[in-house]
């Protein structure tokens, strides 16, 4: 069963923030669900234990890691050769840009690595790529009647010369779950241009009906020239134990990324997140599917009051996530100041769409409670209201 929590007083960064105390935060991407039963009896066994030393990843990691991908989502053949462990999807996406960089300078090419992305963006990607010095390419994607494409078109003129593709599937902040065939196109395009793929599927678990989740690596086909960012944290909110893994086929950048993960000192997981990760893939599924229903039946809430007291908003289709991407630009103000007054006047908090780099949208989470999900909605249409648009 989902179980709600009260985050409140727990130090959590979404509820006890500074800016989130006495709010509604429908802000930060993690839910206000306590982690499903068989996680908080593998974590307890091991805090019996007692002994919290240094530990090694076991098999059993990768074989809970390897049967939930083959199991849920047809993707075969993820195992230690080609796995790399690490402590969060962040982390590991610079150490492969790092890595990429590090392959330029092995040909003597000192120019900055180039990454192209899809924007909206999550807004680590752009942290990341200017961390590691790399240069971005932003490919806007396009949005007709609330949906949100891939523009092939643009993305082929801009694609030349670009030595990663960024991709986040599904994607975050628009809810798209992109499908099999335009994850086909994409990687015959890269294929086409030599263009390294780092696909980014944090929320590969977190889909709504009619929309599953394409694994990148069951479209690579038999290029080797991508990694796949993946994380049991996201969807079984146990984000705060940091962990995620990289698979990568090709063994020259297996070992790049497994060096660049050295030099940052992100190489080490703590025995919790590897036992939560392996209940989490062995026995979780079931609940996994329940929660889906929730955040289902949480849209489906949002939709309706939306419809009925705010229509001034315009929500786009959300296929996954629990990330609902909404249009503001009939309120005739921008994000950050709709964001601003809505805190200050309503105490809700919603993700303006600047840090995402695109305007006149907000994000809102709708991993919580019906009863938090319908006070907040109702303090944001009293907002919405009091606009007189
Ligand atoms: C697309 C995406 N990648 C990565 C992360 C964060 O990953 P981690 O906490 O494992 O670094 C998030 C969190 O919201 C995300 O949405």
């Amino acid at each position: 069963m989902i179980e709600f929590a009260n985050r409140q007083g727990s130090d959590c960064y979404k509820w006890d923030s500074a800016e989130a105390q006495g709010t509604l935060p429908l802000w930060v991407a993690d839910m206000d669900f306590k982690a499903a039963p068989p996680i908080l009896r593998a974590l307890q066994k091991r805090l019996d234990h007692g002994v919290f030393g240094y530990n090694i990843v076991p098999d059993r990691y990768y074989e809970a890691v390897s049967n939930w991908f083959s199991r849920r989502h047809g993707w075969q053949g993820i195992g230690r050769r080609n796995s790399i462990p690490t402590i969060g999807v962040v982390p590991a996406l610079s150490a492969v840009l790092k890595a990429r960089t590090m392959a330029l300078r092995e040909k003597g090419d000192g120019r900055p690595l180039k990454v192209m992305t899809f924007t909206p963006a999550y807004n680590c990607f752009f942290s990341s790529i200017r961390n590691m010095e790399a240069e971005l390419t932003a490919c806007p994607l396009t949005e007709k009647d609330r949906h949100y494409e891939i523009d092939f078109e643009a993305c082929e003129r801009q694609i030349e010369g670009v030595d990663v593709l960024l991709l986040c599937n599904p994607h975050n902040p628009t809810g798209r779950v992109w499908t099999r065939d335009e994850l086909l196109l994409l990687a015959g395009m890269c294929d086409s241009y030599g263009t390294y793929v780092i696909s980014d599927e944090i929320h590969c678990e977190l889909t709504l009906p009619g929309h599953p989740y394409t694994p990148y690596a069951t479209v690579a086909d038999d290029s080797d020239w991508y990694c796949v960012l993946t994380s049991a944290s996201k969807a079984f909110n146990i984000a705060g134990l940091q962990c995620a893994n990289i698979f990568t086929a090709d063994r020259r950048e297996y070992e790049r990324i497994d060096r660049a993960i050295n030099i940052h000192e992100v190489c080490d997981l703590n025995p919790f997140d590897v036992e939560a990760t392996i209940a989490a893939y062995n026995e979780c599924g079931e609940w996994i599917d329940e929660l889906n229903g929730v955040i289902a039946q949480n849209r489906r809430l949002l939709e309706r009051m939306t419809a009925e007291q705010m229509p001034q908003l315009r929500l786009t289709d959300q296929e996954g996530t629990y990330l609902a991407w909404t249009d503001i630009r009939r309120t005739g103000i921008d994000a950050d100041t709709f964001c601003r007054r809505l805190a200050a006047e309503e105490k809700v908090l919603l993700n303006a769409s600047g840090m995402y780099s695109c305007e006149g949208f907000v994000r809102i989470n709708l991993a919580t409670s019906a009863e938090i999900l319908t006070e907040a909605l109702t303090r944001l249409a009293r907002f919405v209201q009091s606009l007189n648009i």
